[in-house]
């Protein structure tokens, strides 16, 4: 395969919607390689914390959505999430991801405390946070109090697309900005999309690749779309498992050093989707660290994987899984090759 970096868009189309297995086989070759090189066969381990499902927004196909009264909305207390980080500690994990809804009640104030108590007992990891468009001093608030990450997901970069998916109050641009303050601040950015989302065509596509190559963020998040019961997008299809890994590993190409997580949702679709995705370019693997009983809460999708075990027990399958495709399960910082924005 040639030098798919400055590949025009008709090859990149083409390799979207290929069905030639010998052309898909190649492609997941080539991302492999691509990945090894740069981060040989390690895989990184995340401990993942899920602390509110409650969500002030309402995209389409969002199970936690705010106007989905058919869930039970939960939020972990300060001591709950440094229990997860503790708990989290003891198994090896050096790197905690606090995500959730867009919860007003965690103000930027009880973000900030409940970062720096992280901060404070576990100086060495990185904390990573995923809680959704906030402004610049918020942001940088989080970076100050001593959050080192975060993940966004772009969810479209072709406005008409986002458009379909999102009320009107929620605007790609502001997305878009965010990304770029993030990343500005100092942040390691993450930033992805849903494959399989209705109304997606390839030329959707075609555009998260050029906006991610323009952003060229840390780490980039890519999952089928997967529906979910009492949202709009409750009857559409889920994704497609092999375009989820041709874009997991068309991402690796052109962003030779990102970090990819090899997503539940691509796990939940397929029994050995996440095993797939690793051998198309992935090189993440984020546990659940949620206590159990709020686990089947945090409801994006239906059927979600993961929801019954405790967290040594996530650990302990993740680590076979790993091992079974020829990776090294790494229970490390695992920093971006990436380099980060000195805050300005
Ligand atoms: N509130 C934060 C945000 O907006 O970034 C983080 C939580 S949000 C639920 C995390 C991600 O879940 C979203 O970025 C979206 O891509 C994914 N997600 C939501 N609903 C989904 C679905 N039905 N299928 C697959 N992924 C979904
Ligand atoms: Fe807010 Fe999904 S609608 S997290």
């Amino acid at each position: 395969m040639g030098d798919l970096q400055n590949a025009g868009d008709d090859e990149l189309l083409d390799l979207i919607t290929t069905e030639d297995p010998r052309t898909m086989e190649r492609l997941l070759l080539d991302a492999r390689n691509i990945t090894e090189k740069h981060y040989g066969k390690d895989v990184y381990f995340r401990g993942l914390i899920e602390f509110t499902n409650y969500c002030k927004n309402d995209c389409f196909y969002c199970g936690i959505r705010n106007a989905n009264r058919k869930i039970e909305r939960y939020r972990l207390t300060k001591e709950q999430i440094l229990d997860c980080c503790r708990t989290g500690a003891s198994l090896g994990f050096k790197t905690f991801v606090l995500q959730g809804g867009e919860d007003p009640w965690f103000s930027c104030g009880r973000v900030c405390e409940i970062v720096r108590a992280i901060r404070n007992e576990f100086p060495d990891h990185a904390i990573t946070l995923s809680l959704g468009e906030k402004t610049r001093e918020e942001y940088e608030q989080y970076y100050s109090a001593g959050a080192n990450r975060y993940l966004l997901r772009h969810e479209s970069a072709d406005c008409a697309h986002y458009a379909a998916m999102h009320p009107a109050a929620m605007r790609l641009e502001n997305r878009r900005e965010c990304l770029y303050t993030l990343r500005k601040i100092g942040f390691q950015t993450g930033a992805g999309f849903m494959v399989g989302t209705p109304f997606q065509t390839a030329e959707c596509l075609l555009a998260d690749l050029r906006f991610l190559q323009e952003l060229d963020p840390h780490m980039v998040g890519i999952g089928p779309f997967i529906p979910s019961a009492n949202t709009p997008f409750a009857h559409y299809p889920s994704g497609n498992v092999n375009l989820t890994l041709r874009m997991v590993a068309l991402t690796r190409i052109l962003l030779p050093r990102a970090l990819l997580p090899a997503t539940t949702a691509l796990g939940t679709l397929a029994g050995d989707g996440r095993e797939r995705a690793l051998t198309a370019g992935a090189n993440v693997v984020m546990p659940n660290l949620s206590p159990r009983d709020v686990r089947a809460l945090y409801s994006l999708y239906d059927n979600k994987i993961c929801t019954g075990d405790e967290a040594a027990e996530c650990v302990r399958c993740m680590s076979l899984r790993v091992r079974s495709f020829g990776f090294t399960p790494r229970m490390v910082r695992g920093d971006s090759l990436v380099p980060a924005d000195r805050q300005s």
